[in-house]
């Protein structure tokens, strides 16, 4: 039986849900051993200064969207202003392709999400869902007083099936906001729809032959929801709130699928909101310690088939908008905030356990959860539009248990910690379709090492997630193609709590996010079909008056680097108190651009200088 978590975690009892909310704080808790819980809440008590002042834009960096240059077809799908919406069921909307479109085929499906707010908000997380496919996983920016606006523009070409699908079908966006006499941030929103025409095709065969071939790549035939089904059958996350916690979900498929592929969605919150820097429960036994999220900093989320692991997540460390010091995030988003990373995990060598025309079950977990993780995924299937059945064989399937060493060194409040540890999931099966036999060997190696020091007030985080992913055919065939794509997540936190007397303490926080990526469009190529370097270092400090934040300041800069054969994008952008310092895009594919010579300031460290300069000049990254 599918799982349905009960309506009852959306009740309205003012106990239940502000409780969690106002708590919703713990890096500092956890972090900061003598601080209080409500930093959060009380830092934006700031008076509005000028109630003309202009909205503030808030942006994450990210690389545009390659549209072709042709007028799309636009659709507003979603107008509304979320006020007091927690607890409350989704939004919803009727989709239907737009009837006066028209093109017949499309080369790019843009969704773009516009915002604005004033006021005091928390940061809140949402999703975007169609008939149950999940389509965007966000968190909103959080408002200032003079108010602020904010877009995110998300490529959802690989939905196309389920897009230009001639149903009406329902369109969910769940979005739990509190506007009350503090928080009075009310979110105004725009969901609009953009449908690019596909170009010519004689120009697109000479000009990236290869490029439309990874662009059919990506449109699946039919996606399978895994995300609760509420009585309309809108989507919504599942919560999983503890280790043992496992959602399951029984599906079918359709006996002609030649290729698949679950695309898994992922967020973390409240206990484990910064599970990377919760503390060993033993540690917290030790020092009779309450109220601090335990179960040390490790979290994987595995993805079982009737019972197998088929792929594990070991997700980016997304920090939200409100989260460390949200001065922070002021007007640069953090990597990942609007537009969360998801996970594809390659099914197609398991077909031939799923092609009996027979249900199966589909479960997710987290290791070590705490409440509350947010997950769903959607199964990307591509059907052979000349059989009626497909047959396959499992041939290999290698699952190497989750390896764990780790090392517990403390004395009183101070000590170190460090858990280390590595995971193999390997799979290979043919399929036969009308393409021919294609054996499909799909592989996942991770590891990740994570170093935390304690001493005093202070905390020290340093984490590295290594997600080597490969999917290697035989022979190709469209849509079944070898990759590689090797990813580097980055994280460091030192955060301290300095006593200043008088009832008066600093709250110092230096953070550094980093996401790379190198994809490879064969499993045994190497030099990359593209790369990305993405770091963000931030630097805050807020002063805190009897547990309230009386003022603060805080700076971040952040270099991008995407290179993609022929299309490249570069962005430096810094930015201290909300103002941008400076601002350069690049987007010639030389690596000696004109971005190469902008002044690195005093305060970078000097391995995140070698990152930067490694990521100018092209060297190879030290793993
Ligand atoms: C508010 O700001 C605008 C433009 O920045 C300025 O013209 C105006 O005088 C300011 N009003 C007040 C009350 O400070
Ligand atoms: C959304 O905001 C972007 C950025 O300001 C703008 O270009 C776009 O036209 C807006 N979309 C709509 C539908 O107004
Ligand atoms: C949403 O669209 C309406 C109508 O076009 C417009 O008045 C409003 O400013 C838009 N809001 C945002 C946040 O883009
Ligand atoms: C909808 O599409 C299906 C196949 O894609 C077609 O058979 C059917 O006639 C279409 N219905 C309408 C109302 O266009
Ligand atoms: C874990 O969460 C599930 C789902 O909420 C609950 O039924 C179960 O009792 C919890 N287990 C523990 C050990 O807390
Ligand atoms: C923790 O509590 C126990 C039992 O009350 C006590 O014996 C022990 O000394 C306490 N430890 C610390 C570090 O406070
Ligand atoms: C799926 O799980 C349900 C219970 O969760 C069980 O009754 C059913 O037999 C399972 N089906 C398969 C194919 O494992
Ligand atoms: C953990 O991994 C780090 C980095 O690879 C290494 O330096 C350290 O020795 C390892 N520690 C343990 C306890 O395995
Ligand atoms: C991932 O691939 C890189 C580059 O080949 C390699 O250096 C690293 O050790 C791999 N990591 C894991 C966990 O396999
Ligand atoms: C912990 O570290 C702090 C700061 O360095 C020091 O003052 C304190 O004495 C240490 N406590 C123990 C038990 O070592
Ligand atoms: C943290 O940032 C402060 C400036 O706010 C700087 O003085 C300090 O050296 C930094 N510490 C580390 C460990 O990066
Ligand atoms: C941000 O505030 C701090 C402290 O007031 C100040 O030193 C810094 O110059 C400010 N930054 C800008 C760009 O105004």
């Amino acid at each position: 039986m599918p799982t349905e978590p009960s309506m009852a975690s959306f009740t309205l009892n003012p106990l239940l849900y502000l409780l969690p909310l106002l708590l919703l704080d713990p890096l500092f808790s956890q972090a900061n051993l003598h601080n209080s819980k409500t930093l959060r809440s009380s830092l934006f008590s700031q008076p509005s200064t000028n109630e003309t002042t202009p909205p503030t834009l808030f942006f994450e960096v990210t690389k545009p969207i390659q549209v072709p240059h042709a007028s799309p077809c636009s659709l507003t799908i979603l107008q509304h202003d979320f006020g007091f919406t927690y607890g409350k069921p989704p939004v919803l909307a009727n989709y239907n392709f737009p009837s006066d479109c028209p093109f017949q085929e499309f080369s790019k499906i843009v969704l773009e999400w516009n915002a604005t707010c004033k006021g005091r908000q928390f940061d809140r997380i949402f999703g975007v869902w169609l008939s149950g496919v999940e389509l965007l996983r966000s968190c909103t920016a959080e408002p200032r007083a003079t108010g602020i606006f904010w877009t995110v523009k998300k490529d959802i070409t690989r939905y196309s099936s389920l897009l230009l699908s001639n149903k009406t079908q329902t369109f969910a966006v769940y979005l739990g906001n509190i506007v009350d006499k503090t928080y009075t941030g009310v979110y105004h929103v725009n969901v609009t729809l953009y449908f690019y025409p596909a170009v010519e095709k004689i120009d697109l065969f000479k000009e990236k032959r290869r490029n439309l071939g990874s662009e059919i790549d990506s449109k699946a035939d039919l996606i399978i929801p895994f995300s609760r089904s509420l009585p309309l059958n809108d989507g919504l996350w599942y919560e999983i709130q503890n280790a043992s916690d496992v959602k399951v979900k029984e599906f079918e498929i359709p006996r002609n699928v030649y290729r698949a592929v679950l695309e898994v969605y992922v967020s973390f919150h409240e206990n484990d909101e910064f599970w990377y820097g919760n503390l060993p429960n033993e540690y917290i036994a030790a020092n009779n310690l309450t109220g601090y999220a335990g179960n040390g900093a490790f979290r994987e989320v595995v993805v079982s088939l009737d019972g197998d692991v088929v792929g594990a997540v070991w997700p980016f460390t997304v920090v939200f908008t409100g989260g460390i010091n949200p001065l922070l995030w002021r007007p640069i988003s953090a990597i990942g905030s609007f537009d969360l990373p998801t996970y594809d995990i390659e099914i197609t060598p398991f077909l031939g356990n799923l092609l009996d025309g027979k249900p199966h079950n589909l479960s997710f977990s987290v290791t070590n959860a705490l409440n509350v993780w947010y997950i769903d995924a959607n199964l990307h299937l591509w059907l052979d539009s000349k059989s009626t059945k497909t047959e396959g064989k499992l041939l290999q399937y290698d699952i190497v248990p989750l390896g764990v060493s780790s090392v517990l060194d403390f004395k009183g409040l101070n000590g170190t910690f460090v858990t280390n540890t590595t995971r193999f999931i390997s799979s290979t099966g043919w399929v036969t379709s009308s393409y021919g036999t294609v054996t499909t060997k799909a592989t996942q190696e991770l590891s990740y090492s994570n170093t935390m020091v304690m001493n005093g007030n202070l905390q020290i985080i340093n984490q590295i997630t290594h997600f080597n992913d490969s999917v290697n055919v035989n022979i190709p065939a469209p849509n079944a193609i070898s990759k590689k794509s090797l990813k580097r997540f980055l994280f460091y936190l030192y955060s301290d709590e300095i006593d200043q007397g008088n009832g008066i303490s600093l709250s110092v926080a230096n953070v550094t996010l980093g996401f790379n990526e190198k994809k490879f469009n064969d499993a045994d190529a190497s030099s990359p079909s593209s790369s990305l370097q993405n770091l963000q270092k931030g630097k805050g400090v807020m002063v805190v008056k009897d547990n309230l934040v009386v003022s603060g300041v805080a700076s971040t800069q952040q270099s991008y680097n995407y290179h993609g054969g022929k299309f490249c994008y570069s962005r430096n952008v810094s930015s201290s108190n909300y103002t941008i310092l400076y601002d350069e895009v690049g987007n010639t594919c030389n690596k000696r651009s004109k971005t190469f010579g902008y002044s690195l300031s005093r305060w970078w460290s000097v391995p995140a200088r070698r990152a930067f300069l490694a990521s100018h000049v092209g060297e190879p990254n030290r793993n």
